[in-house]
């Protein structure tokens, strides 16, 4: 049965791995650690199926500066399934359980930066349509945001800048 849970101590190496073999790399799971190190993993989620780890989200905290004043939000990245569990719901699963959670503690939107074919069924649209941009380049529609209270983002816009933990890993 999988089993959804936050990250404890112990998972660290295990969470690393995870994102090695989703990724191909270890940029993702370095970025985790780092991430960990700076105390900004506002949330880390796992899936375990028979006592292993075999999915993993993050999210963190990222600054919206807009004209009407700086703001807070939450980014989801990463999120990885080891190869063989992949195609079978379970980051859905992760995803929403996430987005659950975040929601329950009044989190009030949340962004992301990854295919614009996946978020959208967890309710991401295209964060330009929200007035949100980001420094870097990208197509347009793959950095996404997801509203928990209405305008929260469209009533104020901004750049989003993603965790300083980033900066190292993210070109
Ligand atoms: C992306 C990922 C987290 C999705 O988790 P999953 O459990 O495999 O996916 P789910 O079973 O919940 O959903 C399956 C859908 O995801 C899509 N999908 C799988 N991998 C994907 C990827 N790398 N990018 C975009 N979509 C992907 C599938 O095509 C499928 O789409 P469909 O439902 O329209 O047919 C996982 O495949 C993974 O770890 N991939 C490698 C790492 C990665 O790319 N992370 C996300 C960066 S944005």
């Amino acid at each position: 049965m999988l089993n959804l849970r936050p990250e404890l101590p112990g998972d660290q190496t295990a969470i690393f791995t995870v994102n090695r073999e989703a990724f191909g790399r270890p940029v993702e799971g370095e970025l985790v650690g780092a991430l960990r190190q700076a105390n900004a993993l506002s949330l880390s989620l796992v899936a375990e199926q028979d006592g292993q780890i075999i999915a993993h989200v993050a999210f963190s905290p990222a600054t919206v500066e807009a004209p009407s004043g700086d703001y807070t939000t939450l980014s989801l990245a990463p999120v990885a399934v080891l190869p063989p569990w992949q195609n079978q719901g379970i980051g859905g699963r992760l995803i929403r359980e996430a987005l659950l959670q975040l929601a329950a503690k009044a989190v009030e939107g949340v962004v992301v930066m990854g295919h614009p074919n996946y978020y959208p069924r967890f309710g991401f649209v295209t964060a330009s349509n929200l007035g949100l941009r980001w420094g870097g380049e990208y197509p347009d529609e793959a950095f996404m945001a997801l509203e928990f209270r209405p305008g929260f983002f469209a009533s104020r816009g901004g750049l989003v800048r993603f965790h300083p933990a980033f900066d190292r890993f993210v070109a």
